[in-house]
């Protein structure tokens, strides 16, 4: 019997929804805010209006791309949490409402979950290399920095965590602090690709066991350019290309090192990335230069499922679906939701 799955993610900026069916993807729709540009970051007030604007064209546009009828979706899968709570109930809200009107299930999903589960995205016409449990898996993106075993679909266990900032939160305020645009990570990387990495270095944080720390970066970076720019107002402007390179080859370090020690410890060698800073080119080129010397089976996601879609909360619906792992009507969303 075949399995189609709607799914809505609305945990941050972007209203997404797609459809998969028995595993592959019909269909991803993601509507971006571009709203919060002007303001440096996100506005949570303005980011919630944006959903209820976008929210329905964008699942209606996502079911007829697919090309399937209401009346064959089996469920319906929405992102419970982590994220902004306003967001979030937009989405939560419509989920709830479209189950209820047409009598299906409904799913909930953690949003840090389906990031890791983007992996498992299958695609007609693609060549679908699944990771094989156990998997270890570096989660990378704006609010969550962590190490985690994926032990099958629906059991993960957290070995490492930031203590304080997020790696995608280093990008972001580093960016910032350079007068760079909202997201910063991209930008970051861009200017990267120019700049010479081994130009500046700033220190790095000394932090037990698998956990993570990106506060200090953050602020020894924030007073290399204090003092530089007391030297040469133009510092930023003639060396954004060096400042990006050495940052993000510290940032991506920082990120490897803790890796690297968790594949040795756990003998894991079935291992990958996910969430926005997996789109990273350094990140990306790290992890393949550690997986020839290591013989590591890596999984890098499509740039596409790296940043925030309802894809993956779709694959992870799927799966929680056949195991019958449905949430009650009265379900609410939550901003805080580990694992
Ligand atoms: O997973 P995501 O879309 O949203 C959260 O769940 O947080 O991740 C967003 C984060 C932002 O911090 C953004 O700057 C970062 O991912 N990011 C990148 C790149 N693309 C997105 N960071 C570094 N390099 C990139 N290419
Ligand atoms: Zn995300």
């Amino acid at each position: 019997m075949s399995v189609t799955i709607l799914a809505i993610e609305s945990s941050c900026d972007d209203t997404s929804a797609a459809v998969v069916r028995d595993g592959f993807l019909l269909s991803n729709l993601i509507a971006n805010q571009d709203v919060h540009r002007q303001y440096g970051g996100v506005v949570p007030e303005l980011a919630s209006r944006a959903h209820q604007a976008n929210i329905v064209p964008v699942v209606d546009t996502a079911i007829k791309q697919a090309g399937v009828k209401s009346d064959e979706i089996d469920a319906v899968a929405f992102t419970r949490g982590p994220g902004l709570l306003g967001s979030l109930l937009v989405g939560a809200s419509f989920a709830k409402g479209f189950a209820v009107a047409r009598k299906l299930p409904l799913i909930e999903v953690n949003h840090l979950h389906a990031h890791v589960m983007a992996h498992w995205i299958s695609e007609h016409g693609a060549e679908n290399r699944l990771p094989r449990f156990p998997f270890l898996c570096l989660l990378v993106s704006g609010g969550h920095t962590q190490i985690l075993i994926i032990r099958d679909h629906r059991s993960i266990e957290q070995i490492g965590s930031t203590i304080d900032d997020a790696a995608g939160e280093a990008f972001d305020k580093c960016a910032k602090v350079m007068g760079l645009g909202y997201p910063g990570g991209p930008v970051i990387d861009r200017l990267a690709a120019e700049g010479d990495s081994a130009k500046f270095s700033f220190s790095k944080p000394v932090i037990k066991d698998l956990d993570y720390s990106f506060s200090g970066l953050k602020t020894s970076f924030l007073y290399f350019l204090r003092d530089r720019l007391k030297e040469d107002p133009d510092f930023v402007k003639n060396n954004l290309n060096h400042l990006a390179a050495s940052l993000q080859r510290t940032i991506v370090e920082i990120l490897m090192n803790k890796l690297i020690k968790a594949a040795d410890s756990t003998g894991i060698l079935e291992i990958g990335i996910a969430g926005g800073v997996a789109a990273n080119s350094g990140l990306r080129k790290a992890v393949t230069r550690e997986a020839e010397k290591r013989k590591w089976n890596i999984f890098l996601p499509a740039m596409r499922y790296t940043t925030d879609n309802a894809a993956m909360i779709a694959i992870t619906g799927y799966y929680k679906y056949l195991s019958a792992d449905f949430s009650d009507h009265d379900i609410t969303p939550l901003a805080r939701y580990n694992l």
